[in-house]
């Protein structure tokens, strides 16, 4: 069995990235292959590049066919994730990579996502709604941003003195545990091309 190729969409700092690339090292199951941003300064490019994997600046994320370019890039990918990815997928992408593309994001979705709902305006909306627990959510990518169905959870408590930034860095944790354990255990499924639930 050869490992399961994956490319990492990324616009930010990578630290989900950082934890897939640290959780893969030496697994069969599973290897980032490439790396893609919309952004030549995010961090994650950095991070790629300092675990010498390839990268893909694109020139416009709304072209569908530098996308697909990028993900068929020898070695073509068979497992796409979007790790604090901040560009709609055009739908031509997500259609090809149906059940092979997962998001993450970090709260107990189908609660507080949604277009606009990225960053620190997640944990404000969290908090202003008087929750007692948040959490990270990774789920398929499909046409609207963060319906897709659900794969796992994992869930934190707000604390009552907590700010944005607090719940954040608690959120943060439990993605960078989360993540990895999906893309490990898709793998090890066989990448079923159909959705699964994972505890
Ligand atoms: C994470 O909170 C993730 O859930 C969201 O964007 C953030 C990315 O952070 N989609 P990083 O770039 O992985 O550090």
């Amino acid at each position: 069995m050869t490992a399961v190729r994956v490319a990492v969409l990324a616009s930010g700092g990578g630290t989900n990235l950082q934890a897939l690339l640290d959780a893969l090292t030496d697994s069969p199951l599973a290897r980032v292959a490439r790396v893609i941003t919309n952004r030549p300064d995010a961090g994650a490019v950095q991070r790629a590049r300092q675990s010498g994997v390839a990268t893909t600046v694109l020139r416009d994320p709304t072209d569908t066919a530098e996308l697909l370019a990028a993900l068929d890039a020898t070695p073509g990918a068979e497992l796409v994730v979007l790790a604090g990815y901040l560009k709609l997928v055009p739908s031509a992408v997500v259609a090809r990579f149906r059940w092979r593309m997962i998001n993450i994001h970090p709260a107990l979705l189908p609660a507080h996502g949604g277009p606009g709902m990225y960053g620190r305006r997640v944990h404000e909306a969290v908090l202003a709604s008087g929750a007692a627990e948040s959490g990270a959510t990774v789920h398929y990518v499909d046409e609207q941003y963060d319906r897709g169905p659900i794969i796992a959870q994992a869930r934190v408590p707000v604390r009552p003195d907590d700010t944005p930034e607090t719940l954040a860095a608690r959120v943060l944790e439990v993605e960078h545990e989360l993540l990895p354990r999906v893309v490990l255990e898709l793998a090890r499924r066989g990448m079923p091309n159909e959705p699964v639930r994972i505890a």
